[in-house]
C-alpha cells in the first residue's frame, strides 16, 4: 500500500487514541502514508481527512476520547452512501482502512469492504465489551475501573446511612460491565439483561436476604439494558418494602478518562496487528484477543453472533453471602 486511512466510529472509548497512535506509527515506519479520517464514517462521506505524521500522535496515549473524533453515522447504513465513500477514498489515493469501533462500526466496515473491494481491518473499540470474537475490547477495562472507583465512594454513604444504592452502569444490551463491576465491588446483587429477572420479585428477595443477615454492601449493580426505567422501578419496589433506596446512574463518566495500562497495551498491540494483517493481504477481519494472543476473526462472524459468557456471572452468584 501507498496510503491507508484510520477512523474511529460509534461511541468513543478510552485507549482509542493508543490504537490510532499504533496504526499511524506502524504504517509510517514501513513507509506507508496514513490519513486520519475525522468523525468516523461521516468524514469518509464529507472528505474530511488529513495526513498524519508521527508527531501528530505524540502525547495522546494517556488521553481518553479520540483525537479523530467520532460519530454514529446513520447515512453509512445506505449502500449509495458507502459507494460515495469508496470513491472519495480512491480519489485521495487511500487503498485500505483501519476502522476502530463497536458492532455498528464493524457492520459498516464489513459492508463497505464487501461492496467496494477496499481492504478493511476492524479493531474492537467499545466500553461495552459486547463484541463477538474477542475477550476484550478497547476501553472496557478503563470503564470497569472508573465504575469501580465511583461505586467504592457510593458505598461509603450506603454503609454510613444503611441505605441500598441501585447503581446503573452502561453496557447497552449486555451485562459485561455490570458483571465485572459487581464482582469487583462485592455487590449484593447484579442485574443483567442476559439473565432477566421479574422486577416484582427482586425487592422481596433483597429485603428477605437482608433480614436474614445476608447482603451488607448496600450496592446493587444494574446494567442499563434494553428496558429504560428499570432501575427507577426497582427503587420504588425497595421503598415499598421500607428500604431507603437511592438510584445513581453513572452514565457517561464511564466513557471518558485516561485509559488503564491494560487498555493502552491492548490497543497498541491491536493497532500494530491491524496494519500487519493488512500488509499480509487480509481484509474483512477484526483483530480479536483470547486473553493471551491476538488473531484475525472474520467480520462476518463478528457481526452475526451475540457474545455471551455466563462464567463470570456464575462466579458472582457463588460469592454471595
Ligand atoms: O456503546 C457504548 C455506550 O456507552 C453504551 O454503553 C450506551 O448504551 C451508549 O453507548 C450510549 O450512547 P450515546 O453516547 O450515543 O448516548
Amino acid at each position: 500500500f501507498d496510503a491507508i486511512g484510520v477512523l474511529t466510529s460509534g461511541g468513543d472509548a478510552p485507549a482509542m487514541n493508543a490504537a490510532i497512535r499504533a496504526v499511524v506509527r506502524t504504517a509510517l515506519n514501513i513507509g506507508i502514508k496514513v490519513y486520519g479520517i475525522h468523525r468516523g464514517y461521516s468524514g469518509l462521506i464529507t472528505d474530511d481527512m488529513r495526513r498524519m505524521s508521527s508527531s501528530s500522535v505524540s502525547n495522546i496515549i494517556q488521553r481518553g476520547g479520540t483525537i479523530l473524533k467520532s460519530d454514529r453515522c446513520e447515512a453509512f447504513k445506505e449502500a449509495p452512501t458507502r459507494r460515495r465513500a469508496a470513491e472519495i477514498l480512491k480519489q485521495n489515493g487511500i487503498q485500505a482502512l483501519v476502522a476502530i469501533g463497536g458492532d455498528g462500526t464493524l457492520t459498516g466496515a464489513h459492508l463497505f469492504t464487501e461492496e467496494s473491494g477496499i481492504p478493511v481491518v476492524g479493531l474492537p473499540g467499545s466500553i461495552d465489551n459486547d463484541i463477538y470474537g474477542t475477550d476484550d475490547s478497547i476501553g472496557f477495562d478503563t470503564a470497569v475501573n472508573t465504575a469501580i472507583g465511583a461505586i467504592d465512594r457510593i458505598r461509603d454513604t450506603a454503609l454510613s446511612h444503611e441505605r441500598l444504592f441501585l447503581v446503573e452502569v452502561m453496557g447497552r444490551n449486555s451485562g459485561f460491565i455490570a458483571t465485572q463491576v459487581g464482582i469487583a465491588c462485592g455487590a449484593e446483587m447484579i442485574l443483567i439483561p442476559e439473565h432477566p429477572t421479574v422486577v416484582e420479585s427482586i425487592g422481596y428477595t433483597l429485603v428477605s436476604n437482608r433480614k436474614a443477615g445476608r447482603g451488607s454492601s448496600g450496592i446493587i449493580v444494574v446494567a442499563e439494558g434494553p428496558e429504560p426505567g428499570l432501575t427507577g422501578r426497582l427503587a420504588d419496589q425497595l421503598r415499598f418494602f421500607g428500604e431507603e433506596a437511592r438510584v445513581c446512574i453513572l452514565g457517561h463518566i464511564q466513557r471518558g478518562g485516561s485509559p488503564t495500562g491494560h487498555d493502552r497495551v491492548l490497543a497498541s498491540c491491536m493497532g500494530i496487528t491491524a496494519v500487519n494483517y493488512l500488509l499480509a493481504d487480509y481484509s474483512d477481519i477484526m483483530i480479536g484477543s483470547d486473553g493471551r494472543q491476538l488473531m484475525p476473526v472474520p467480520l462476518q462472524d463478528v457481526i452475526k453472533y451475540r457474545k455471551h459468557d455466563p462464567r463470570l456471572y456464575k462466579i458472582a452468584l457463588q460469592l454471595h453471602k
